[in-house]
């Protein structure tokens, strides 16, 4: 980034955070989360139920969701196992009415929205980057990027009405460095930094910080689907759910509370540079 575009930035999130009162209200060294409702979409498996378990954890009530029924509730029973206040239903992010109906879920059954983990994202393509069709643009962009700014619009005017919030986008080291045959999920995942770094002086006069994580390789089921079309090995260590998780409640948390249009990779070490 341009030094110019840079101050430009830090320029209009300071002012909106000198101006809003609520922002020097706020205590420090605090990584409880007792009290707050947080959303985590595609949250029954993998990173998703991780970022759940982790805020949860910290007292958090969870909203849980996929596209299948039985998915929902097998995490549901284990959250409950694990004594996390949570709610689940099915949402598919890419449906507009399946976004608006997690939301209204969520006013109904837990009164308010403090926290929005946007996580989902598909990839429906493995191959040369030429040879991607527009449906597979459509469908790319339409979960992993669309829907995570349709989330955000939705859940922002309740996250006000609490007096802040956080919002946290799943991106990747993909989004980074494109991996070799994942183009134009790559390219989705890029477009979450930018969109981190536009939505973050925008909300912060409501008191919402935006952050983001890129995860590298983390141990599950998507994971292992684009590690076994991989020929060869792959030298590097994976990561597991659980430490992308903790990251996720650390940035949702008081502890994190100067931290805004960030993204934090979680790697291992694989060197992350735009
Ligand atoms: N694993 C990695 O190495 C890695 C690295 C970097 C970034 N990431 C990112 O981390 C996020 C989670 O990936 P993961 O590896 O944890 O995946 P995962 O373990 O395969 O879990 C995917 C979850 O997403 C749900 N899901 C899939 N499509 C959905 C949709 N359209 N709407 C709502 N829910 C949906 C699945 O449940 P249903 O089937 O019931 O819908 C499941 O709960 C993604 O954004 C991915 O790009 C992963």
């Amino acid at each position: 980034m341009q030094r110019h575009e840079s101050s430009v930035m830090f320029r209009s999130v300071f002012r909106c955070i000198r101006t809003n009162p609520v922002a020097g209200q706020r205590s420090m060294s605090q990584s409880s989360l007792a009290g707050k409702v947080a959303i985590v979409t595609a949250s029954t498996d993998g990173i998703g139920l991780a970022a759940a378990q982790a805020l949860g954890k910290r007292g958090a009530h969870v909203v849980v969701s996929s596209r299948r029924q039985a998915n929902v509730n097998k995490a549901v029973t284990l959250l409950q196992s694990q004594s996390i206040q949570v709610t689940g239903t099915t949402c598919n992010v890419g449906k507009g009415e399946d976004r608006e109906k997690l939301v209204q879920m969520t006013l109904d059954q837990c009164g308010g929205i403090d926290i929005l983990v946007s996580n989902a994202a598909v990839n429906p393509f493995f191959g040369n980057i030429m040879d991607s069709t527009e449906d597979i643009w459509d469908k790319i962009l339409s979960v992993n990027v669309k829907s995570a700014f349709l989330m955000t619009k939705l859940v922002v005017p309740h996250m006000e009405k609490r007096g802040g919030g956080n919002v946290v986008f799943v991106s990747s080291v993909a989004g980074y460095q494109p991996m070799q045959a994942l183009g134009p999920y790559s390219v989705s995942k890029t477009a979450l930094l930018g969109l981190t770094r536009a939505l973050a002086p925008e909300l912060a006069h409501s008191n919402i910080r935006v952050n983001c994580v890129a995860p590298g390789v983390i141990k599950t089921r998507f994971s292992s689907a684009v590690r076994r079309k991989r020929h060869g090995p792959l030298c590097i260590t994976l990561g597991e759910p659980e430490e992308v998780g903790g990251v996720i409640a650390f940035l949702c948390s008081e502890e994190a509370s100067y931290i805004t249009g960030e993204t934090i990779t979680v790697t291992g070490g694989i060197g992350c540079r735009l």
